[in-house]
């Protein structure tokens, strides 16, 4: 008598998230696991014919702003649509928690939203456990929210009785599960700090396999000084590195990625774990006041945004002026009649929490990038719904496969999967998840390689890629359902 299970899938091309080229063949779920693969003889109470389909483990999407997202829209339609099914939170050092200060910063991307309480890390992964998202949700500790807590936006280094409590709060994150600690050495007010302060909350986590995370303190001239010092936190501290959305902003530092990727390799070559994640577009996307913070005096100053052109900059959501969205400050330059900087001021008195897209790479640095053996992917998407956001928020994942594998054959489509599933599995610990095999949780995607693109433009973003066919999250059916399906990342 064969055996039955819950769900069996048909004759797909398997993908199993270790890079190795596809299997053709069936997959049998049971519960919340995979419980065959290869030729599967026993029947599924559910069966899905998958024989024009590739299967692969759900996209893990590393670099996320969904934290507070994950509570405000539980359905995560922007993630799952697109074949995502695990989100790493907590990035460019936006934490979940000190409460406070965490919902203080969550208003620049939900300024309409209502959050509930919580208390601290624990407690914001107990309040996604009662009410799950539909994807898993695993968390990294804010530097950036932990220092607004402890210190306000001071410019200055954290005195004895400082430092101990933001001690404090990186170890509450680490105890409640947390996969690593953040820095966004460009933002107020993590900007502030110094390397050292960095390495020696970071030292926290040397014991737990916890990551140090970073956007660093500058994208543009000085990019490769920020690399240096993201490894020198890492060899300190003797921590796993992981450097977020790896680029050169700005036209004069446009190819200096390849000497950024020569030191990430040189560091591996000296024993020590640092990868990075990219998203795959030439423009990036932030808060609008940082725009402003990092805006150079003159042309030869520094900025940690890199060198910025006021076309390049185009306003992506506001609170209450959607007629602006979609502008660029070159734009606002001849109708206010002033220079750049006072007519991003002038925008930024009106919308404290503006965002903007800036388009500010080129397109070979992004391929570069995307080459090379260190990158995984992350959308970085801000999850602003309201407003125009930058379109990496639903189609990254797709965009890879579609554009940058299948139709510019930068890697095969395995490689690609690798990128998005077992590579980031194996960096950020995530246990049981990013590969297919028998034991493994069931997070998966069937999408069809010969179609399968992001659809969202700048100017019209809010559209899921198109070519994913069903996506499996803990053994579920999630895709097109939008009720709480899912568990966060079990660690
Ligand atoms: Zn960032
Ligand atoms: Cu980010």
């Amino acid at each position: 008598m064969p055996d039955s299970h819950d769900v069996v899938l048909r004759g797909a091309q398997i993908y199993d998230g270790t890079g190795a080229p596809p299997m053709h063949g069936d997959l049998a779920i049971d519960g919340d696991r995979i419980a065959a693969i290869g030729s599967v003889s026993g029947t599924g109470r559910s069966e899905l014919d998958a024989e024009t389909l590739a299967l692969a483990p759900g996209f893990i999407d590393v670099h996320t702003h969904d934290d507070f997202a994950a509570i405000l829209h539980p359905d995560m339609a922007f993630k799952l649509l697109g074949g995502v099914t695990t989100c790493v939170v907590g990035n460019c050092g936006m934490g979940a928690a000190p409460h406070a200060a965490a919902s203080a910063m969550a208003r620049a991307f939900h300024p309409n939203g209502r959050l509930p309480e919580w208390r601290g890390y624990a407690g914001y992964l107990e309040l996604l456990d009662a009410n799950p998202p539909s994807v898993n949700i695993g968390a990294l500790v804010g530097h950036g929210t932990a220092r607004l807590s402890v210190m306000g936006n001071e410019a200055r280094d954290p005195d004895a009785n400082e430092l101990e409590e933001l001690k404090a709060i990186v170890a509450e994150g680490l105890e409640a599960g947390a996969l690593g600690f953040s820095t966004g050495l460009v933002y107020e007010p993590s900007r502030h700090a110094g390397t050292d302060e960095i390495v020696e909350l970071a030292s926290a986590m040397a014991d737990s396999g916890g990551l140090y995370a970073t956007h660093m303190r500058d994208e543009g001239r000085h990019l490769l000084r920020s690399v240096s010092e993201a490894i020198e936190i890492g060899e300190r501290a003797s921590v796993p590195v992981q450097i977020s959305h790896h680029k050169a902003a700005g036209r004069d530092s446009w190819g200096k990625v390849a000497e950024s990727l020569r030191l990430i390799e040189a560091a591996q070559a000296r024993g020590l774990d640092v990868h990075a994640d990219q998203y795959p577009y030439t423009a990036g996307s932030t808060i609008l006041a940082a725009v402003v913070q990092n805006w150079p005096e003159d042309d030869a100053a520094d900025s940690g945004l890199g060198k910025v052109e006021p076309k390049d900059v185009v306003i992506a959501s506001t609170k209450e002026h959607s007629e602006w969205e979609g502008r660029s400050l070159a734009d606002f330059v001849s109708e206010f009649g002033v220079s750049a900087k006072q007519a991003a001021a002038r925008i930024l008195a009106e919308e404290p929490l503006a965002t903007v897209v800036m388009h500010t790479m080129c397109e070979d640095d992004v391929q570069t990038v995307m080459r090379h053996p260190s990158t995984m992917i992350g959308s970085d998407g801000i999850p602003s719904l309201e407003g125009r956001p930058h379109p990496r928020l639903y189609g990254t994942f797709a965009r890879v496969l579609g554009r940058y594998s299948r139709e510019l054959g930068l890697f095969s489509l395995e490689q690609a999967v690798w990128r998005m599933t077992g590579f980031p599995s194996r960096k950020f610990r995530l246990r049981d998840r990013g590969v297919l095999r028998v034991g493994a949780l069931a997070d998966m995607v069937l999408f069809d390689p010969a179609t399968v693109i992001d659809v969202g433009s700048y100017e019209d973003p809010k559209h899921p890629p198109a070519g994913i066919a069903h996506v499996f999250v803990n053994g579920r059916h999630a895709l097109l359902c939008v009720v709480p399906l899912a568990r966060r990342g079990s660690r």
